[in-house]
């Protein structure tokens, strides 16, 4: 499964420069883990950091206006961070699996002239096999919608002596001062049409550049969590469905396709909700006469059945998250703010846990994402998986990990919980 070692976003609200984990120019620091989690006091910047991966996700599905605008952005000028003048910048450091040359997708941001959002730049690199230093090679690269992209972009692909980035910028260079542009026998000149769309989302749907392809799948198939459990409440027209949506009112579906496709499963997840949470014993499925679907209850103490509108929040919350831990085809990556939020302080600690086991689980879970407020959630995690994010004296951002701190990683190697030492101020007391 494809994992993001690292990202950087520039310009995106409070962010005004922000890293975590490895780039292709910062190589000296590790990779994020399969569990990344987000702490920090209130307006640090959490939020805006999960919304930076549903930026980039809206970018590729709607264009770069429109997502401006969507999840209540409120437009560029308010997205950018106030008093910058350049474009917001999103980078991404990731790779196909295990063994794979890390990508880097680099995407700009910015506004014309009359405040339309555009994109500005947009590039995808690469280091050629065997090259362990320098610059990775540009695969697609394009600046204010022109410029150029490798044919045949495939696995394996060997650039030719003559054919390095030098080539691409006489390219560029050429395209720009509208003079022709030379295609080599292995470059492209491309041109988009539409400034607000990625060239990611274009080329991406072709077959003749698999390794754009692969990198546009990648964030389509990202799962950012907006579960709330009034929407778990509704009752859906029955027929079964394999993934929850961002809002869990498909939880219903779900459960019908779990129950036909992997009642094995399925099994599994009863059992372990049922260890969570008194008296939830079987849950199951009930067909209206209008085609609706009910999720019913089955409580151990009961004669009767209750319905998800009667379940309470804690349930349907612990209920959602079980099922996308053990959706047969997980999301690469997966993004939860506050998970913590209408539990039980005693589940959060399991509950981390089985965020950890599903990222780091031989199956090739999810890699996760999550910002947090709980202290209890964060006992459960290494100095590794924690980043603390806080605000400095200008209200820009700034991001530290856990394990960076000697102080607070020898403490956690002779046995204290690290929120623990989140709550007696060691992480972020200024
Ligand atoms: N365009 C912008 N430029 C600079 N700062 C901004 C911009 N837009 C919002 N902010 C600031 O960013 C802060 C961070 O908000 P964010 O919602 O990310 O914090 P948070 O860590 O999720 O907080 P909470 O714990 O309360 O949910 C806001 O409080 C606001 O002050
Ligand atoms: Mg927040």
């Amino acid at each position: 499964m494809a994992r993001i070692e690292g990202f950087r976003v520039k310009n995106f609200r409070a962010l005004r420069d922000v890293t975590l984990g490895k780039l292709w120019n910062l190589q000296k620091v590790d990779a994020l883990t399969a569990m990344t989690v987000v702490i920090g006091k209130n307006g640090v910047g959490k939020s805006s950091l999960f919304d930076a991966f549903g930026f980039l996700a809206d970018c590729l599905r709607s264009g770069v206006e429109e997502a401006c605008d969507l999840r209540g952005r409120g437009g560029f000028q308010r997205l950018r961070s106030q008093g910058q003048e350049g474009a917001i910048e999103i980078e991404v450091y990731y790779k196909e699996d295990g063994d794979a040359r890390p990508i880097t997708y680099e995407l700009a941001v910015n506004a014309d002239t009359a405040g339309r959002p555009y994109v500005q730049r947009e590039r995808l690199r690469q280091r050629r096999k065997g090259q362990k230093r320098g610059r990775p090679f540009s695969f697609l690269i394009l600046n204010d919608g022109k410029g150029v992209a490798w044919r045949n972009s495939g696995l394996g692909h060997q650039f030719r002596e003559n054919e390095g980035p030098q080539e691409v910028s006489q390219l560029i260079a050429a395209i720009q001062s509208g003079s022709a542009a030379e295609e080599g026998s292995q470059t492209e000149v491309v041109e988009l049409e539409d400034r607000r769309k990625l060239a990611i989302a274009t080329l991406g749907s072709l077959k003749q550049h698999p390794r754009i392809s692969a990198f546009r799948r990648f964030i389509e198939g990202w799962y950012l969590s907006y579960f709330t459990p009034d929407a778990a409440r509704s009752m859906p027209l029955a027929g079964p469905q394999k993934h929850l949506n961002m809002h869990g009112d498909n939880l219903g579906n779900v459960v019908q396709f779990m129950q036909r496709e992997h009642p094995d499963k399925f099994d599994a997840i009863l059992s372990r909700i049922a260890a969570r949470i008194p008296g939830i014993g079987r849950i199951d499925t009930e067909k209206t006469a209008d085609g609706r679907l009910l999720l019913r209850f089955n409580d151990q103490g009961f004669r009767d059945p209750f319905y998800s509108q009667q379940m309470s929040d804690g349930t349907l919350k612990v209920f959602a998250y079980l099922l996308l831990l053990e959706d047969p085809a997980p999301p690469p990556l997966l993004c939860v703010e506050e998970p913590e939020n209408g539990l039980y302080h005693k589940l959060l600690d399991a509950l981390a846990q089985e965020f950890r086991g599903h990222a780091t689980g031989k199956k090739g879970g999810s890699q996760i994402f999550i910002t947090t407020h709980q202290p209890y959630f964060v006992d459960a995690l290494s100095p590794k998986e924690v980043w603390i994010l806080s605000k400095d004296g200008n209200g820009f951002c700034s991001v530290r990990r856990a394990s960076d701190d000697s102080t607070v990683a020898n403490m956690v190697a002779e046995g204290l919980p690290l929120g623990g030492l989140w709550y007696s101020d060691y992480l972020d007391a200024r």
